[in-house]
């Protein structure tokens, strides 16, 4: 594993005195104030729609997206990854167990975790603990990799490791399979710890190979299109979480366009696709907008 990147050491050092600093009015941007979270949960407690939210978050949808690749390697067609994204996993007790039954019962060739494992921004131990049973039950079945995202902690990285998981922090790894090889180049969190190096994570991959970016929030669209990637896998914006009846997310926390925010897209030649993400953040609710694990079968065009 990499070392942990020196802007992420120095932002966990600042802890909750660091602000998101996104537009001109970024002092009152929603991210930097914590009490409105709190007070949505109140809200929807006040408007007893709060269990309803919160069993919301056990109506996992496993998603079947087939994504068709120019360049995709002949070996790899019909490749199939397990993306899970956004667990929060202290957000619910049981929803750890929920979600490993459901990938228990698919068939795939690897499993990539996608980052965010706390439901708040700090540590604790249930956090830590599902992310150890997370990484060491899927690993027992096929390899692992995973990657940070804006509610995660260097602490996770031995517990990851140590369980069996591939850690990419601004690194690369390729699969290989019938002697051709499927890059996957993951970076640590841009949202918050602005602590991605897609540089640095693309150094040594060969000039048009095959490669899949994983990066937690779907923000790295423009350089990632710009490098050739040609898969970008994401997560993060949790789909919107707390949706109109219609789906539509009236908020989501990222600075993508807003085609970005769930499902399939695509970007300036680039494939993306971006998972609603397995649990909850801000609030342990969501309304129309089901929580996912995402089946992802590569094809060759
Ligand atoms: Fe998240």
């Amino acid at each position: 594993m990499k070392p942990i990147p020196v802007q992420r050491q120095r932002i966990e050092k600042e802890r909750h005195q660091h602000k998101v600093r996104r537009g001109f009015f970024w002092w009152a941007h929603w991210e930097n104030m914590p009490w409105l979270e709190e007070s949505a949960g109140w809200l929807l407690r006040l408007a007893g729609v709060y269990q309803r939210g919160l069993k919301n978050l056990f109506d996992t949808r496993i998603e079947r997206p087939q994504i068709v690749l120019s360049h995709l390697p002949r070996a790899f067609d019909g490749f199939r990854i397990l993306w899970i994204s956004d667990l929060h996993a202290d957000c619910i007790e049981g929803l750890i167990d929920h979600v490993l039954a459901l990938a228990a019962s698919l068939e795939y060739d690897l499993c990539v975790l996608g980052g965010d494992w706390c439901f708040n921004h700090y540590m604790t131990d249930d956090a830590a603990r599902a992310a150890r049973k997370t990484a060491s039950t899927l690993a027992a079945k096929t390899p692992v990799y995973a990657i940070f995202g804006n509610h995660d902690y260097s602490q996770l990285a031995p517990i990851l490791e140590n369980a069996g998981a591939k850690l990419l922090l601004n690194d690369h790894i390729a699969f290989e399979r019938a002697g051709e090889k499927l890059w996957f180049i993951g970076v640590d969190d841009t949202h918050y710890f602005k602590a991605a190096d897609l540089n640095e994570a693309l150094k040594g991959v060969p000039e048009g190979a095959c490669k899949i970016l994983l990066s937690h929030s779907p923000e790295l669209n423009e350089p990632a299109a710009r490098k050739g990637l040609a898969l970008c896998l994401c997560g993060h914006t949790h789909g919107g979480q707390i949706c109109l009846p219609n789906g539509f997310a009236p908020v989501y926390s990222a600075d993508a366009p807003r085609r970005c925010i769930k499902g399939v897209w695509t970007y300036k030649g680039m494939t993306g696709y971006t998972s609603r993400g397995a649990g909850a953040s801000g609030v342990a609710a969501r309304f129309n907008c089901p929580p996912e694990i995402s089946l992802i079968t590569l094809k060759c065009s």
